[in-house]
């Protein structure tokens, strides 16, 4: 494939010498491969699981929508696809329209979709997810405590009973994601869903072994963490919520801490969100949660992804290049572009493979 620089007329290059000590081929972060166990991304771009509410028979199946909505991005070179928050359990779904995988009659559907994004050159994971107090669905829903979301229903606390099923469901869902042939498995810690009204004191309000200090406020997680392993053995996400940006929740320090412990547990990155535990005022900018990505790399010693408002390749570059997260994970950026990572290739003058299909689109 023609570089790039190549495409310039002649002319144009020869009034653009390149400067002395100047290479302009090192390199790139963000298309540099990454190994982890026996998975190899072959670029550091990741869609950023989105719910897409196209499940309109309401049976959280995978339907035509799905396929072509995450194979697009899979030809549009994204290193990894992070499939949306897949219910564990009807109950635990955000909405009526959301993606499941709580039954065995998921795996045909997910299947297909692993395939294709193989066939495109993508690798896929799936986050796996519990929406606790916050499904909008009309069943009951659960949480630790009875303490309700504002503007909806109050949520049943849930007994201990109950949150063995819980951790049951994430096991069982490993287990059909496995089948479906993922290659990752993220779980859903973040943005105020179930595990993360554990984490937070301020949803958390439990006298038991759930509740109370950071360490019991962790058990949950941890005890889905080790119940996903007994089934899925390859390379292992969580999402977090870095920051409950409200006074008595939790800070990034906590979770430097909660970072410690999933090191030890075997986790392999940590994908770093922030906020939704509670309604809060939240500054956001381009960039606004890489630091949270940065201090828990860089003082817990775990892989991180950033994520974000990250919008352009310099500014990926930038973030990779410095230490500052592994991978980055672009969520509605790709909405708007899902060819991003070749702009991001042109931004950062650079080349990269595409669908030999496309390839007239590089020729002269
Ligand atoms: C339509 C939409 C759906 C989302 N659904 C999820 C989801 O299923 N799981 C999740 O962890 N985050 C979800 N998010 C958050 C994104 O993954 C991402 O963290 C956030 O949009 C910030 O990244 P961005 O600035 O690149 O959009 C969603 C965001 C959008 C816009």
């Amino acid at each position: 494939m023609q570089s790039l620089v190549m495409l310039q007329s002649k002319e144009k290059q020869r009034y653009l010498p390149m400067k002395k000590g100047c290479d302009c081929s090192m390199a790139k972060a963000l298309f540099t491969p990454l190994t982890i166990k026996n998975v190899t991304l072959k670029n550091r771009i990741v869609m950023s699981p989105m719910c897409m509410y196209s499940c309109f028979d309401e049976d959280g199946k995978v339907t035509d929508f799905h396929l072509t909505h995450y194979t697009s991005r899979a030809v549009g070179q994204v290193g990894l696809v992070i499939v949306e928050a897949t219910a564990v359990t009807k109950q635990g779904r955000i909405s009526v329209h959301d993606l499941g995988i709580w039954s065995d009659e998921h795996i045909d559907g997910l299947k297909k979709l692993v395939e294709l994004n193989h066939a495109y050159g993508s690798k896929i994971g799936i986050q796996l997810g519990h929406a606790g107090r916050k499904a909008d669905i009309p069943e009951a829903i659960i949480a630790p405590s009875a303490i309700a979301f504002p503007g909806m229903k109050t949520p049943e606390a849930m007994t201990v009973e109950a949150i063995h099923d819980v951790v049951d469901a994430f096991r069982q869902a490993a287990r059909r994601a496995k089948w479906a042939g993922f290659d990752i498995v993220e779980i859903h810690a973040a943005h105020g869903y179930l595990i993360n009204q554990f984490l937070s004191p301020l949803t958390n309000q439990r006298d038991d072994d759930y509740g109370g200090d950071r360490d019991r406020r962790y058990r949950l997680l941890s005890e889905v963490i080790e119940a996903v392993k007994t089934e899925f053995d390859g390379p292992l996400f969580v999402r977090i919520s870095a920051n409950d940006y409200i006074e008595g929740g939790n800070t990034p320090e906590d979770y430097v801490y909660y970072a410690k412990k999933m090191k030890s547990q075997g986790v392999d990155l940590i994908d770093c969100s922030s906020g939704a535990v509670v309604p809060a005022s939240i500054d956001a900018f381009p960039g606004y949660q890489v630091p949270y990505a940065d201090k828990i790399r860089n003082e817990a010693g775990i892989m991180t992804g950033a994520v974000g408002l990250i919008l352009n390749a310099v500014q990926a570059e930038e973030i990779l290049k410095n230490g500052r997260a592994d991978v980055v994970l672009l969520a509605r950026e790709l909405l708007r572009d899902p060819y991003w990572p070749y702009r991001a290739a042109k931004e950062l003058r650079t080349t990269i493979e595409a669908p030999v299909q496309y390839k007239r689109g590089w020729d002269a």
